[in-house]
């Protein structure tokens, strides 16, 4: 109650915040293989091309890793001393964008998961942490990885301090330059950091005889942190997205949310999430995935790429390598194919020529759809977002906003109430050259 003149007066305010306790950071990971109506497509070696196997993949990986990479069970204990470091930041807050709403003049109701409380600012710790956990466990000593944005980079040199283990990141050279202050992160979380193609590997080195110019991509820089993890003693590689175990990982994003959406005595209609190699889309989703699998809900889940690197939508269900050099295993997956090199666009996460077999696997079953956009249209979600919502939302997270805001149009202009969920996988504190350039009328890809 407050009082205006005298007369006390109702306070009425819509809630916006659904929050859990640190007691509710989820127990289990949830592993979507369980549950798939059709088996998926093994992975193949890359030189037999018959199913690799778990001693294919040790040269880089830990066993526990590798069991969950394999894992066909369909809950995941998450250890401990990993849930431990999650209660740094999780549980990340649901929130209803009511202002958003507002502003769209939409029946919709617009709830978003923000991951970007992390310390490293995305979803991306989540798969870190117990990444670094694991290998810490089986005592190796440092780890190689790639990184697109910076983000994975900054989440891995995070994790990494927080086990005591060392972290060399090669970073996509068009990101290194775009985006200076997500090394010093990483170099201040105690990582070394080269700019990828580099001198560092005789990949890089010929990448770089071939076209000095060359921006890097997702894929050349996978392969030089293999080669890295394969000629260093006691490194192993981690990668920060497509695999089954990061996507397994990821799903205490939409294991928590599911709960918060109890707290606000709603359900979805509309599951959404940007999808690079896809991690955060099968975090938010596969939970909700589950629900329509064995529950008989009908909740749509939507995938949003670049339309520049656009795998669902404009790519071909193959087996191809995940990496440039054709080191990795050969995976089922949408892909370009993995010489494409895709254009440098500002959401330099969702520069990937392949997805996520789990997720590439639903999108083929029909239980899951994707929809792609050009970057003009997304920075103008991220501004309508910024301006009604208060924070800077990451470029990649801004995808899965363009796709929430068409939906709440959609439901205003149909005249009917439509619950959104969409993951906000990030914020884009660090990404402000790529709003200068959109606020200068600089952006290049037009797509
Ligand atoms: C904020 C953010 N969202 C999304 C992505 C896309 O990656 P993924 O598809 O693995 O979630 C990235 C990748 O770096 C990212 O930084």
């Amino acid at each position: 109650m407050i009082c205006v003149s005298g007369q006390p007066k109702e306070q009425v305010v819509t809630r916006t915040s659904f929050a859990l306790t640190q007691e509710q950071i989820p127990t289990h990971w949830y592993n979507i293989v369980a549950d798939l109506p059709e088996p998926m497509a093994p992975p193949l070696h890359p030189g037999t091309k018959k199913p690799a196997t778990a001693s294919d993949m040790s040269a880089i990986f830990v066993d526990s890793i590798i069991e969950q990479e394999m894992s066909a069970q369909r809950f995941i204990e998450i250890p401990q001393p990993v849930r431990e470091a999650y209660a740094l930041w999780r549980p990340t807050p649901l929130l209803r964008a009511v202002r958003l709403e507002r502003e769209l003049q939409t029946p919709a109701h617009i709830y978003y998961k923000y991951e970007g409380v992390s310390p490293a600012g995305s979803h991306k710790p989540n798969s870190a942490v117990a990444q670094a956990y694991y290998n810490k466990q089986a005592g190796v000593k440092r780890l190689a990885t790639e990184t697109g944005a910076g983000q994975w980079g900054s989440s891995l040199a995070l994790a990494c301090g927080m086990f005591g283990l060392e972290c060399t990141v090669y970073m996509v050279k068009v990101s290194f330059h775009q985006k200076p202050y997500r090394r010093m992160l990483m170099e201040t979380w105690g990582a070394t950091v080269h700019a990828s193609p580099s001198e560092q590997t005789n990949y890089g080195r010929k990448v770089l005889r071939e076209n000095p110019d060359c921006p890097g991509s997702l894929g050349i820089a996978i392969s030089e942190a293999i080669e890295d993890t394969v000629s260093t003693p006691h490194t192993k590689y981690a990668l920060g997205s497509v695999l089954n175990h990061v996507c397994l990982h990821q799903t205490v994003i939409g294991t928590e949310t599911i709960e918060q959406m109890k707290l606000a005595w709603e359900e979805p209609d509309v599951v959404i999430g940007c999808a690079g190699g896809g991690s955060n889309f099968a975090g938010i989703s596969f939970p909700f995935v589950r629900q329509n699998l064995t529950q008989g809900k009908k909740t749509r889940i939507v995938a949003v790429e670049p339309s520049s690197c656009a795998s669902l939508t404009q790519g071909q269900m193959r087996y191809d390598f995940g990496d440039t050099a054709e080191m990795t295993p050969l995976m089922m997956m949408y892909t370009l194919g993995h010489q494409f090199v895709p254009p440098s666009i500002h959401a330099g996460g969702l520069r990937y020529h392949g997805m996520a077999p789990t997720v590439s696997h639903l999108k083929k079953l029909g239980l899951i759809d994707a929809v792609a956009y050009p970057q003009e249209a997304v920075f103008q979600a991220a501004t309508i977002f910024a301006k009604t919502e208060g924070i800077v939302p990451a470029p990649e997270s801004s995808h899965a906003i363009r796709a929430a805001i068409d939906e709440a149009l959609l439901a205003r202009n149909e005249g009917r109430k439509r619950v959104i969920v969409f993951n906000l996988s990030g914020h884009g504190l660090m990404d402000m050259s790529a709003y200068d350039a959109y606020l200068n009328g600089k952006l290049t890809d037009g797509k």
